[in-house]
C-alpha cells in the first residue's frame, strides 16, 4: 500500500506510522511521501530524517484558495497514493480530492466521535471541551474522510480514562500516547491487508 501522509505540526502521529512500518506493525505499506502546509512543521524534519520524500504546499503561497486546491491535489496525485492519511492536518480538504479519494483517505481525530468533533474542535480545544463537560472517558477515532468535518465512516476507536486533576495538556498527551499512536498504525495495517470495507456508510471488518 502506497501512502501519503499530510501533516501540519509536530508529526507524532507520522512518527508512529514511520515506527510502525519499520517494526512491522504496519505490513505491506510504503510511505511514498509527506506533505505539509506549514514550512516549519517538525513533521517535515521527521520525514527527512527517515529519507521520506517531503513537500511543503502552503495556501499562503498561492493567489487564491482555488489555485492552492488545484496545486495541492496535483502534488498529492504525483505520489500515486493508494491511501491518504491526515495526521494532524489542519487545512480543509478540497472537495475534488474528497471525491477522488473517497474511502481512500483517513483522518485521526482526538475524541470519540461524535463527541467533541466538527468545526473548531482541533488540538487542545477538544480536550478543553471534554474536561469542561466532565467526561470520564476520552479517546481517539480513525475515520474515512467525507464532505463533512469528522463525519466519515468510523474505522477504529480507542478510549482512555480521564483522571482527576487532568489538564487539557495532560489529557491530550494520554490520548495521543494510548490511543492515537495505537489506532492510526493499526487502521493503516488493516487497510493495507484488505480487511476494511464500507457498506451503507459504515465500516465492516473482513476476517
Ligand atoms: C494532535 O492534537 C492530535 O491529537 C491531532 O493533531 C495534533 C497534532 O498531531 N491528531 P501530530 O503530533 O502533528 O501528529
Amino acid at each position: 500500500l502506497r501512502i501519503v501522509v499530510l501533516v501540519s505540526g509536530g508529526g507524532t502521529n507520522l512518527q508512529a506510522i514511520i515506527d510502525g512500518v519499520k517494526d512491522g506493525i504496519i505490513s505491506n505499506t510504503e510511505i511514498a511521501g509527506v506533505i505539509s502546509n506549514n514550512r516549519n512543521a517538525y513533521a517535515l524534519k521527521r520525514a527527512e530524517e527517515h529519507g521520506i520524500p517531503s513537500l511543503c504546499v502552503s495556501p499562503k503561497e498561492f493567489e487564491s484558495r482555488e489555485i492552492f486546491n488545484e496545486k495541492f491535489l496535483e502534488a498529492v496525485n504525483a505520489y500515486e497514493p493508494d491511501l491518504i492519511v491526515l495526521a494532524g492536518f489542519l487545512v480543509v480538504i478540497p472537495p475534488a480530492m474528497i471525491e477522488k479519494y473517497r474511502n481512500r483517505m483517513i483522518n485521526i481525530h482526538p475524541s470519540l466521535i461524535p463527541s467533541f468533533c466538527g468545526k473548531g474542535y482541533y488540538g487542545l480545544k477538544v480536550h478543553e471541551a471534554a474536561l469542561a463537560r466532565g467526561v470520564k472517558v476520552a479517546g481517539a477515532t480513525v475515520h474515512f474522510v467525507d464532505e463533512g468535518t469528522d463525519t466519515g465512516p468510523i474505522i477504529l476507536q480507542k478510549a482512555v480514562e480521564v483522571e482527576d486533576g487532568d489538564t487539557p495538556e495532560v489529557l491530550q498527551r494520554r490520548v495521543m500516547e494510548q490511543a492515537e499512536w495505537k489506532i492510526l498504525p493499526r487502521a493503516i495495517d488493516l487497510i493495507a491487508n484488505g480487511k476494511v470495507m464500507v457498506e451503507d456508510g459504515k465500516v465492516k471488518m473482513i476476517q
